[in-house]
């Protein structure tokens, strides 16, 4: 049976999303500063958090708010600088929350230096560090793919008379992992943020940087004559290989972790992913976000489905990893609309479900990814118009789904329920204008319920989520068995109740969280001997549980 003494110092703590262009603005400037993140140190302490993973913050023209690196080793000067990066992770060490940076290794910006040596010629020492291919027999792209941002994966070089693959935009051109002298250069960097004390890292898009051998056209899945580039190029045959090496070469040594983001991973795979004979530490798959979403991530075509489904996938995930790795547990990340309402099919209050369903990302087996806002119990924004959007996921979602027949109505109402901005909107700190987030104007629209739904108005009053969060932190402190004990389902087949019982060495925790608008029943032996430890609603009937109430019993 594992004990706390068995875990390291990731797998005990709370680990928290920061969207720093979101965070907290301290210049005025209408976007988020390292600053701002450094200013509220405190605050995430007081959620228990032990890690703060921080989206890309490089040098970065933002095309993709900075999942397009120019220059992996500055700050970009919209955050900050050097010192001021130097300055949270010391602030953050001091207070016990590490840095964690995120590697985003698949691509770079087109403004990266090396790709504007890369597309200059094919000769030269950086010719081969992307993916260049000459034009099919036709003139046309190489291969039938399609980025996952939307349009052909490929795209055109006039100096080079060739193209190269994207698998997201076309500013952000794929590395060429088989390349060694890439391989080298991206280690190098992952150690300069290593060597600067950071607790770890998030591995961005790891799935796509081994391409097949050959090169393909894929069947055909949409009206578009194209096939996602994912199914051609998505943990591909060798990958592990090269990130066996980078493991050797970054985290060996170190106590830090890795964790990766790997769609296109299935929850049977994952003991070659993670664990001692794996690369990673942890690995955020999708099978749990697939399920409201659909795997195809086609907005305007979401998924039917039901709450066994995502307890299946969620027990899938425990199971796989309970012997071996470990599973970063999370309902939000910047890409994901809010769970409030992704993962419920019901009415009900924002706040109600926010708590419900975090009483569940907090009594998991594994480390808690909170992303910012969550704690608050956001739910997704009323987008009123495609233009209100900045992602750009969310505009070529819409143009898919208008090219599909859909109605202009009906591609607002899909990106209004999916849009990755229902996660980025400013982080609400109070009821004054902009929420507290910044004295210029959002970068983002403040969603318009932040009288409310802010820091200084939830910390005051016991029933908000931001309470409920503090109070679960507290609960995970003070009972091992939340940390470190096995996981067992319970009511598998339950429609309303999601239901597990924690077990650990001399005290269990039993947690019943009724995700349905409807009142909901259980068999009361099962949490026989135990005592109401927290419960969303106070105290509780047994046997009964209220429409989203959520109960953690222990003994
Ligand atoms: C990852 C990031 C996402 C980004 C994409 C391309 O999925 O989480 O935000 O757009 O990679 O880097």
């Amino acid at each position: 049976m594992t004990t706390l003494n068995d875990l390291a110092w990731w797998q005990k703590t709370i680990a928290y999303e920061v969207y720093p262009k979101s965070f907290l603005d301290t210049r005025g400037q209408g976007t988020g500063t390292l600053a701002g993140i450094t200013a509220k140190l405190d605050y995430l302490r007081s959620l228990g958090v032990g890690a703060i993973w921080i989206t890309p913050c490089y040098q970065s023209p933002m095309v993709d708010n900075g999942y397009d690196v120019q220059d992996y080793r500055q700050i970009d000067p919209s955050f900050g600088t050097m010192a001021d990066m130097d300055e949270l992770i010391a602030q953050g060490n001091e207070r016990g929350i590490k840095v964690v940076m995120d590697l985003v290794f698949n691509h770079t910006s087109e403004q990266c230096a090396w790709f504007v040596e890369s597309r200059k010629s094919r000769e030269g020492s950086y010719a081969d560090w992307y993916i260049w291919r000459d034009p099919a027999p036709d003139g046309g792209a190489p291969t039938n793919w399609r980025s996952i941002f939307g349009g052909s994966a490929w795209e055109w070089c006039e100096e080079r008379q060739q193209y190269y693959l994207h698998t997201f935009a076309p500013q952000q051109p794929d590395l060429n992992w088989e390349n060694p002298d890439v391989r080298r250069a991206l280690i190098d960097i992952a150690n300069f943020w290593a060597d600067k004390g950071v607790g770890g890292f998030r591995i961005d898009a790891i799935t796509y940087i081994k391409k097949p051998a050959v090169f393909a056209d894929g069947p055909v899945d949409g009206e578009d004559g194209m096939s996602a580039v994912h199914a051609a190029t998505a943990n591909t045959p060798g990958i592990l290989d090269f990130l066996h090496e980078f493991k050797t070469a970054v985290r060996d040594g170190r106590d830090i972790f890795m964790v990766g983001e790997a769609n296109g991973v299935a929850a049977n795979e994952l003991d070659q992913w993670v664990g001692e004979r794996g690369v990673f530490d942890m690995l955020f798959e999708f099978s749990h976000t697939h399920v409201p979403m659909g795997a195809a991530e086609v907005w305007c075509r979401p998924a039917q489905w039901q709450l066994t489904d995502l307890k299946h996938a969620l027990t899938a995930s425990q199971q796989a990893t309970a012997d071996r790795g470990w599973y970063p547990i999370f309902f939000e990340n910047h890409d994901q609309p809010r769970s409030t309402v992704n993962f419920f099919r019901c009415d009900g209050s924002v706040a109600a479900k926010a708590k419900a369903l975090g009483t569940v990302l907090l009594t998991l087996r594994g480390t808690p990814f909170v992303m910012q806002g969550q704690e608050l119990g956001y739910g997704n924004r009323a987008w009123k118009s495609i233009d209100e959007f900045d992602d750009l996921q969310t505009r070529s979602q819409y143009e898919f789904a208008l090219g599909e027949g859909f109605s202009p109505e009906e591609a607002l109402a899909a990106c209004n329920r999916f849009s990755r901005d229902n996660a980025r909107t400013p982080l609400q700190w109070d009821a004054s204008a902009n929420a507290g987030f910044t004295a210029g104007t959002p970068w983002l629209p403040v969603h318009d319920d932040y009288a409310t739904v802010n820091v200084e108005a939830e910390s005051a009053d016991p029933d908000s989520p931001l309470s409920w969060y503090r109070c679960l932190a507290e609960l995970r402190a003070r009972h091992s068995e939340l940390i470190c004990g096995s996981y067992e389902e319970l009511m598998a087949t339950d429609e309303q109740v999601y239901a597990y019982r924690r077990q650990g060495e001399g005290s269990a925790a039993v947690v019943l969280a009724n995700l349905s608008g409807e009142a909901a029943t259980y068999d009361s032996t099962l949490v026989e001997g135990m005592e109401l430890l927290a419960g969303t609603h106070g105290p509780t009937e047994l046997g009964t549980l209220r429409p989203l109430e959520a109960v953690v019993f222990g003994a």
